[in-house]
């Protein structure tokens, strides 16, 4: 089962770039940039990555995007990511990253942008894995804020596919931002939101309702309200769930109680994403390996996740089919 998942080409829909930043990698820019960090060795590192719930996490995963400086910084991060998306076998991968983390530092846009997106084009080119991106809005922020990163997103709109929503869920709700949603569709970008992480269905409601999301970043509070289930089917929009993410920020207390299969049941779109690889003990194929383990997925159940992946990718349709196809000659031989 191992080499089979491992093995199987697949896509990730739910990764944030600043989240796949490993010990070894921030200890080299840190130095490079002259910037201090609160670590001496990876084992600090590691003690320091325990975390009771998402504000935990994401107050270390923000000190740790703050030694990124120069767009080389920016590139490093991201061809390291993308080497490790062609290890798994992930041909094709949609990343999110978080402006507002760097201009909030005095960062410019421009400087974001043109290292993750060189990165991109260069693992298309050496590597052979495709990518787009995701802008995501920090939800912890104002939605003015929000707008003045839109407009600097302007000039290089033709880099970026669709706009996210992340950070602080609990007291940040999507009906916040639902001006800066309407103008970012107006500007061409699709729209995503992180949603049921840790808010409630009402939550997902407004996501959906107010944003008009096109996918649902992890969703899992989904569950609490039948109507919901029924009204993302109707719209038949495909949620991101992370298992390794959900445990180590005890949304779910143990993979054993994931809802991931219970959501397979019901009909849901689900695929299978690493969220913060770096943080969470994991990259995607460590994600399928043990929510398998855990709630003991069959082959044909691991074959839907990553067909999911590759049909609910903001990919065009002719290169949908041609990964599809892959996938599907890939299953005949080794099912
Ligand atoms: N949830 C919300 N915001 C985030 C996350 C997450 O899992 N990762 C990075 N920003
Ligand atoms: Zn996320």
């Amino acid at each position: 089962m191992k080499a089979f998942i491992e093995n199987l080409p697949k896509a990730e829909l739910h990764l944030h770039i600043e989240g796949s930043f490993e010990p070894a990698l921030m200890f080299k820019i840190a130095n490079r940039n002259k910037i201090d960090i609160p670590y001496k060795s990876v084992e600090e590192i590691e003690k320091a990555y325990k975390f009771n719930c998402l504000q935990d996490f994401l107050d270390i995963y923000y000190q740790g995007a703050s030694v990124l400086i120069t767009a080389q910084d920016f590139y490093d991060l991201t061809y390291s990511y993308l080497q490790k998306c062609a290890t798994q076998n992930v041909r094709h991968t949609e990343i999110m990253f978080d402006p507002q983390t760097h201009t909030e530092r005095g960062i410019e846009f421009k400087t974001v942008i043109n290292g993750i997106s060189k990165a991109c084009e260069d693992a298309k080119e050496n590597l052979g894995v495709t990518s787009l991106l995701i802008m995501s809005y920090l939800r912890h922020l104002s939605e003015e804020e929000a707008f003045k990163t839109l407009a600097q997103s302007i000039p290089f709109k033709d880099k970026i596919t669709a706009v996210g929503l992340d950070s602080s869920e609990k007291g940040n709700p999507p009906s916040k931002f639902k001006n800066v949603y309407e103008a970012s569709i107006k500007e061409g970008y699709i729209p995503v939101a992180h949603a049921g992480e840790e808010g409630n269905a009402d939550y997902v409601w407004e996501a959906l309702n107010l944003l008009k999301i096109k996918r649902i970043d992890h969703g899992n509070n989904a569950l609490q309200d039948e109507k919901l289930i029924e009204e993302i089917k109707k719209r038949d929009l495909a949620l991101t769930v992370c298992p390794l993410s959900n445990t180590a920020l005890q949304v779910v207390t143990d993979l054993k109680d994931h809802p991931l299969k219970k959501m397979m049941n019901l009909g849901l779109k689900v695929t299978i994403n690493s969220d913060d690889p770096a943080y969470f003990g994991g990259q995607v194929n460590q994600n399928f390996i043990e929510i398998q383990k855990a709630l003991n997925l069959t082959k044909a159940d691991i074959y839907e996740l990553v067909k999911n992946s590759f049909q609910y990718s903001f990919l065009d349709d002719k290169t949908k089919q041609i990964y599809l196809t892959e996938l599907e000659n890939y299953y005949k031989l080794n099912n």
